[in-house]
């Protein structure tokens, strides 16, 4: 059930501190202020994390991983549902008596949650000092003096522009092998139920050439794989317009070119041959048999396609704003299957109870899972945040009780499939890339197949970054085991 229950949404708030942020690791580069940051929410918040630590670290900041010896601490924090909030709040509380203890220490809220609560977060929470917006990163330096000089700051201008293109994100919490590259920001479409169009502002691409150095740069020191970020990646589009030009130094002549997101996978894959390449989000409504074709060319781009469908009635998916029906759905994924086979990993997001869901439409849900079989999901329960066009035009009419019956309905039909799936696996020779050591024995190394599942294998002589050719002997629904049968194949 690992992966079934990864997102502390689903556990109550109380079982939930600790296990649901990541924190940074300590690097110790001699400077003379020490940064502590915990990142909640997605990816694109922990990668956000790496540039917010390489700006803090050109103004003498290093990382440390005991919040007791820092001079400035950050949360990096979520506002998807109203529980990713209330575990803030709560981890506030904390490092409220931290600075009863230590005053001079400063405190800085940042991410979505600053974005949406602003000046509001420092009349609610009396022990922040800075409210930073995601676009407003590079004016951290600046707000830390104000700080520094006992006064609050706040900075949450969402910018049209911004990408961060330019800085060269600090690993945090790195395991040396697998890095995420953020290739885009902001989002554009307004699924009703969602908040971050308004945490998150305009979508806006990254220049390619950026992303193609940054994936190099990973290369050259020893990882193995990269994950695209994106709230839509299918929507991924840049052009040279006049100012890449010149940033680029291209001559005027030049033609103006449009870069899609098959397009930028292909950059990517070029990069090395031994570099896998995964990417997150696709949406239904953007994802093109272009980019089926272009992971069906390069052995490196993972089999392997997250496409959140939110539910599986059309009317539904329709107050959802979600701009796709259940048959487009179904559509796109008998075309994944027709050209990347049975084999390509599918998995998806699912919220039970959106405003007004009636049970035959909650049964669509579960009948469209049998139809897809996700190798797994991440499931939620429809819980409503203020501005959203859902909050403004709908009533939040289901009963908790009821959202969270359906929502147990949803996830114990996710682990049978997750289990019928992981049973075909079963004999199979895979390529899996080893991470690090098993979560439960030191015994066990854990790797991860091109369809993303977590694959078990004895210890051995090989190390975290080799790719290992094994064949599943046994499995669970969340977890494969296999055996090894040979290293660093001359197929990945
Ligand atoms: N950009 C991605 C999703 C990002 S948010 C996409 O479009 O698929 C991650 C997931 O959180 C969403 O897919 C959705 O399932 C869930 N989510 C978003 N808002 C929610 C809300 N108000 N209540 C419950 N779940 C929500
Ligand atoms: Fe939210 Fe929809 Fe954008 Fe995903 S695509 S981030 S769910 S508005
Ligand atoms: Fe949360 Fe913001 Fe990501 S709301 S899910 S941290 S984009």
């Amino acid at each position: 059930m690992e992966n079934l229950i990864k997102d502390i949404d689903i556990l109550p708030v109380e079982d939930a501190v600790a296990s649901d942020f990541k924190t940074t690791q300590t690097e110790s580069t001699g400077k003379s202020k020490k940064l502590y940051i915990e990142s909640y929410g997605c990816a694109m918040n922990f990668s956000d994390s790496e540039i917010v630590a390489s700006i803090m670290k050109d103004n003498g900041f290093d990382t440390t991983s005991d919040f007791y010896e820092a001079d400035v601490i950050f949360l990096n924090t979520c506002s998807i549902r109203e529980k990713a909030e209330l575990t803030v709040r709560k981890r506030l509380t904390v490092f409220n008596k931290a600075k009863r203890k230590r005053p001079e220490i400063t405190i800085g809220v940042l991410g979505c949650m600053a974005e949406r609560l602003k000046e509001k977060l420092l009349e609610e929470e009396k022990a922040v000092d800075l409210v930073v917006g995601p676009d407003a990163y590079r004016d951290l330096p600046n707000l830390i003096n104000i700080a520094e000089d006992g006064q609050k700051a706040v900075n949450t201008f969402l910018s049209r522009e911004e990408t961060y293109a330019d800085i060269a994100p600090v690993r945090l919490n790195s395991n040396g092998v697998s890095a995420f590259i953020s290739i885009m920001r902001g989002c554009d479409n307004m699924c009703s139920f969602c908040v971050v169009p308004f945490t998150r502002g305009r979508e806006r691409s990254r220049d390619p050439f950026s992303i193609v150095k940054e994936a190099q740069e990973l290369v050259n020191l020893g990882y193995k794989e990269v994950t695209l970020l994106g709230q839509n990646v299918d929507s991924y589009k840049w052009s040279q317009d006049e100012n890449n030009k010149a940033r680029l130094n291209k001559k005027e002549d030049e033609t103006a070119e449009v870069i899609n997101f098959a397009n930028l996978l292909e950059m990517v894959a070029q990069v090395s041959p031994i570099l896998r390449v995964r990417f997150s989000t696709s949406h239904p409504k953007d994802i093109t048999d272009d980019v089926l074709h272009t992971i069906k060319k390069y052995e490196n781009i993972c089999k392997y396609i997250h496409l959140p469908v939110q539910s599986g009635n059309s009317r539904v998916l329709e107050l959802m704003n979600r701009t796709y029906d259940r048959d487009w759905y179904l559509e796109r994924v008998a075309k994944i299957r027709e050209i990347l086979g049975e084999e390509c990993g599918i998995s998806s997001d699912m919220i039970t109870g959106f405003c007004s869901e009636t049970e035959p439409e909650h049964q669509d849900t579960l009948t469209l899972m049998d139809l897809v079989k996700y190798d797994f999901s991440y499931m939620f329960y429809y819980s409503e945040r203020p501005g959203t066009l859902a909050a403004k035009k709908y009533t939040d009419d289901i009963p908790l009780e009821v959202k969270k019956r359906r929502l147990a309905e949803v996830i114990s039909k996710q682990s049978e499939i997750a289990f019928e799936r992981n049973k075909l696996d079963l004999g199979k020779e895979q390529v899996i890339l080893l991470e690090g050591t098993s979560k439960k024995s030191q015994e066990e190394l854990k790797g991860r197949n091109s369809a993303n599942k977590v694959v078990i294998v004895p210890s051995g002589n090989y190390s975290k970054g080799d790719y290992l050719k094994v064949r599943i002997t046994n499995c669970t629904p969340a977890t494969l085991f296999g055996e090894v049968l040979e290293v660093n194949p001359a197929h990945i």
